[in-house]
C-alpha cells in the first residue's frame, strides 16, 4: 500500500474508532491498539505531510498556543434556564406551559443537566470552524484550538449535514479523571481542584492546547441551531445531531406528561451517582419547535424550558477531633474526624478542612456541630458550622506547630497556605511517600511493589531511601511479614514475602534499572518536577551532572521552566543527602543520561518482543538492547498484541502456554539473529 493510501485508510479507521468510543461508547479495539495506530498515523503524517487530512484524528492531541482568546459574538444569545427545586414548582411550570399553549396537547423531553460549562460549536461545510464559550451570553471566548483536542467532538461531521450548523452543549470532565488529576497534583504538592466543573472550566482556558489534550474533557450536545429552516422537534434534532457524529446523551426521554417527567427526575436523582460524570439536575423542554416559538422567552430564560435542581445532600454531625497528615512533599493537611454519618449512600467519618486559613475562616473547633456535603459529590467537606450549638467552653483551633510524625518545627513559606515539615529526608511519611513515588507506574514502574510492601520494607529498616531498593537481596526479603488493618472494614491483611513474591520484587527492581533518564528524574520526586517537566529538563541538560551544576539563571532559561521549578531543582540538589542518593543510584547502574538513539536498523520496526529464559549467544540484556537497536519494542508480559516471544532455556511453562493460547510466534535466539542479520 502506498503511504498516501495507508494514511487515508488509517485516518478513516481511527475516525470510526473515535466515534465508536466517544459517541457510541462501544469501542471495538483495545486502547493500546488504538494508541498504536494513532502513533503509526502520526509518524506517517510527519513523513508525508502532503497527504495528511487537515481534520486528522491526530490533531486531537493539540499543540496550538493561544495567547489571548478572541471575543466572538454569539449568533443568538446563550441563555440560562429558570430553576425549580421541588415537585410543586415543577407543576407550576407545567401549568404555565399548558396555559400558554392552551390545552394539553404537548410533550416534554427530559434530559440530564450536565454539570460543566456551556459551549457553542460552529461547523462550516461539515468542518469544525469555531468553538465559543458562553461568556456573558452575548459574546464568548474563541476556544477552538482547545475544543479541537476533545476526542468526542468531531472535526468533520458525517451524513447529510447543512453547510452552516451551530450546536450547543456542555463540556465536562469525568469524575475518575478529576480524581486522578487531583491525586497527581497532591503528589506534586500542588493545590487541589475544588470540583470537576471548575477543573473543566480552567482546562478550557489553558493557553497550551497540548496541555488541554492531556486532560480528558468530554461533552454532550443538547441544542441545534440553524438547521436549514426545518422545524425539527427537539427530540428529533437530538437524533439528527447523533447522525452527524456529534456526542448526544442517550438518557434523554420523551415524556407525555409532567408525571412522566417526575418519574425521570426521581430515577436519576437516585442513579446519578452511578454516572461517570456529574449532573446537578434535569432539564425539561417542550418538545415541539413550533410550540417553543409560540411561547418565546422572558428577558432571561426560555418559557419552554426549565431546570430541576437536585438537592445536594447535606448532613449534620460533630467534630470529634482534628488530626494532621503529612504528605510526600511535607505538606501538612488537617482532617476533621467526625461522628459517622450517612451521606449519599456512604458512611462519612472524615472531612477535608484544607489548611490553617480555612479552619480559622470557618472557625471550626473540636466538639462543633457541623454540616457536611460531598464536594462535587466526591470528597466530603464541611460547609457550615452551627455556632448556636457550640459549647461555652470550646476553644479556637490552633494549627499544630510541630510535625506530628517527626516533631520538627513546621514552616509556612511566605505566600503559601500550607504548613510544611522541612525534614524532607528524615520524616517517615515523606520518606515512604518518596519511595512509593519512586516505584510508581510513571516513574520506575516496579509493579511488584506497592504501598503495603514499601511499608514493610521501611519498618524493617531495609529501605530508608529509594536507592536502598537496589541493594536488596533474596535473603533480606524472604520471610518478612506484617499485618495491616483496614481502617474502614477492620479487616486484617497479612503481607508476607514468600519465595515467588521475593523473586518478582527483585526482578521488578532489576528491570527498572533500564528506565530512561527522564523517568529516573521524575522518580526522584523533586517538587514541581512532574512527568512533563522531567522530560523537558532531561532532554535539555542531557545528563544529571549538567542538571546538578546548573544555576538558577540557566534553569530559568530552559523553555517553559519558570522560577518556581528552577528554585525547587536548585534546593533539591543543594542537599548533600540528595546528591549522595544520586551517587548511590549511579553505582547501582541507573541511567542518568539521555540515550541518543542510533538505530542499527529498522528491521524490527513496529514489532514487539517478550524475552524469556536463559540464552547462550547473548545475555538477556544484550538481546533486549538488540531489539531496541533495530527499532523493535521490549514488553514485559505477553498479550495478544505481542508479535514474538524469544524463547531461551528454562523458560517458565506458564509463559509458553499463554503464548500458545494467544497464537504468539515463538522463536529461539538463532531465529532472532537471522531476523536482524544483513
Ligand atoms: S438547554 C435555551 N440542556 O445548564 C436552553 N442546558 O442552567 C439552553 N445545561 O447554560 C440550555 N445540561 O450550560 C440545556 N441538557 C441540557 C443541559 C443544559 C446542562 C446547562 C447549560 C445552561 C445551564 C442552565
Amino acid at each position: 500500500m502506498s503511504a498516501e493510501a495507508k494514511i487515508k485508510a488509517l485516518t478513516s479507521e481511527l475516525k470510526e474508532h473515535n466515534y465508536n468510543y466517544y459517541v457510541l461508547a462501544q469501542p471495538t479495539i483495545s486502547d493500546r491498539d488504538f494508541d498504536r495506530k494513532m502513533k503509526e498515523l502520526e509518524l506517517l503524517e510527519q513523513a508525508y505531510p502532503m497527504y495528511a487530512d487537515p481534520n486528522s484524528p491526530t490533531k486531537h492531541v493539540g499543540g496550538e498556543i493561544t495567547k489571548n482568546f478572541n471575543s466572538v459574538e454569539h449568533s443568538t444569545r446563550m441563555l440560562s434556564l429558570g430553576n425549580t427545586y421541588n415537585k410543586d414548582e415543577l407543576i407550576d411550570f407545567d401549568n404555565r406551559v399548558s396555559k400558554l399553549i392552551g390545552g394539553n396537547n404537548y410533550q416534554y423531553t427530559a434530559e440530564l443537566k450536565f454539570d460543566g460549562l456551556a459551549i457553542a460549536i460552529r461547523y462550516k461545510n461539515g468542518v469544525l470552524h469555531q468553538a465559543i464559550t458562553r461568556g456573558d451570553g452575548s459574546k464568548g471566548d474563541d476556544v477552538t484550538a482547545n475544543v479541537k483536542t476533545i476526542r468526542s467532538i468531531p472535526h468533520q461531521l458525517t451524513g447529510e449535514y447543512p453547510s452552516d450548523l451551530e450546536v450547543r452543549g456542555e463540556l465536562f470532565i469525568h469524575k475518575a479523571a478529576f480524581i486522578k488529576m487531583n491525586e497527581e497534583r497532591a503528589r506534586l504538592g500542588e493545590s487541589l481542584y475544588a470540583n470537576p466543573r471548575n477543573t473543566a472550566a480552567g482546562t478550557l482556558k489553558l493557553q497550551d492546547s497540548s496541555e488541554v489534550a492531556k486532560r480528558p474533557l468530554d461533552g454532550f450536545m443538547y441544542q441545534m441551531l440553524e438547521h436549514g429552516g426545518t422545524n425539527l422537534d427537539h427530540y428529533q434534532s437530538l437524533e439528527v445531531m447523533k447522525n452527524y457524529g456529534l456526542p448526544v446523551d442517550e438518557s434523554t426521554q420523551l415524556c407525555d406528561s409532567i408525571n412522566d417527567v417526575w418519574e425521570f427526575i426521581t430515577y436519576w436523582d437516585q442513579k446519578r451517582h452511578n454516572l461517570s460524570f456529574e449532573i446537578d439536575g434535569v432539564v425539561i423542554k417542550v418538545n415541539s419547535r413550533l410550540q417553543q416559538e409560540e411561547m418565546g422567552f422572558t428577558s432571561k430564560f426560555p418559557r419552554w424550558a426549565m431546570s430541576y435542581k437536585f438537592e445536594t445532600e447535606r448532613q449534620s454531625t460533630r467534630v470529634i477531633n482534628i488530626t494532621y497528615q503529612v504528605g510526600r512533599t511535607g505538606a501538612v493537611t488537617p482532617v476533621a474526624n467526625l461522628d459517622p454519618v450517612q451521606l449519599l449512600g456512604t458512611t462519612v467519618k472524615r472531612a477535608s478542612i484544607h489548611n490553617a486559613d480555612f479552619i480559622s475562616e470557618m472557625d471550626i473547633r473540636v466538639g462543633d456541630s457541623v454540616f457536611v456535603e460531598k464536594g462535587g459529590e466526591i470528597i466530603p467537606k464541611i460547609v457550615d458550622v452551627d455556632k448556636s450549638k457550640r459549647e461555652p467552653n470550646s476553644i479556637p483551633t490552633q494549627f499544630i506547630q510541630i510535625c506530628p510524625e517527626c516533631s520538627i518545627e513546621l514552616e509556612r513559606p511566605e505566600g503559601e497556605a500550607v504548613f510544611r515539615c522541612p525534614n524532607s529526608t528524615g520524616c517517615p511519611p515523606q520518606i515512604k511517600g518518596k519511595i512509593e513515588h519512586f516505584i510508581g507506574r510513571k516513574a520506575m514502574d516496579v509493579s511488584s511493589l506497592g504501598e503495603g510492601k514499601i511499608d514493610v520494607l521501611y519498618q524493617s529498616g531495609l529501605v530508608l531511601r529509594p536507592s536502598d531498593l537496589f541493594a536488596l537481596t533474596y535473603d533480606d526479603l524472604l520471610g518478612l511479614s506484617k499485618s495491616i488493618i483496614n481502617e474502614t472494614t477492620a479487616e486484617e491483611r497479612i503481607i508476607s514475602f514468600k519465595e515467588k513474591t521475593v523473586q518478582n520484587i527483585l526482578e521488578g527492581i532489576q528491570t527498572s534499572k533500564s528506565q530512561p533518564f527522564e523517568r529516573v528524574l521524575f522518580a526522584l520526586g523533586i517538587r514541581f518536577v512532574g512527568e512533563t517537566v522531567a522530560k523537558k529538563l532531561a532532554f535539555y541538560f542531557k545528563n544529571i551532572n549538567a542538571l546538578m551544576e546548573a544555576d538558577l539563571e540557566e534553569l530559568n532559561s530552559v523553555p517553559e521552566i519558570g522560577e518556581v521549578i528552577a528554585k525547587s531543582v536548585r534546593s533539591y540538589f543543594a542537599l548533600d543527602e540528595n546528591r549522595a542518593e544520586i551517587e548511590q543510584m549511579k553505582l547501582h547502574g541507573l541511567i542518568f543520561n539521555v540515550k541518543e538513539k542510533e538505530l542499527s536498523s529498522n528491521k524490527l520496526e513496529n514489532l514487539s518482543f517478550v524475552v524469556s529464559g536463559v540464552f547462550s549467544l547473548f545475555s538477556r540484556n544484550e538481546l533486549k538492547k538488540l531489539i531496541e537497536d533495530n527499532g523493535g519494542k521490549n514488553v514485559s508480559s505477553i498479550s495478544k498484541s505481542t508479535d514474538f516471544l524469544v524463547v531461551g532455556d528454562k523458560m517458565g511453562p506458564a509463559k509458553k502456554e499463554k503464548a500458545e493460547k494467544l497464537g504468539i510466534k515463538m522463536i529461539d535466539e538463532n531465529e532472532f539473529s537471522s531476523m536482524i542479520a544483513e
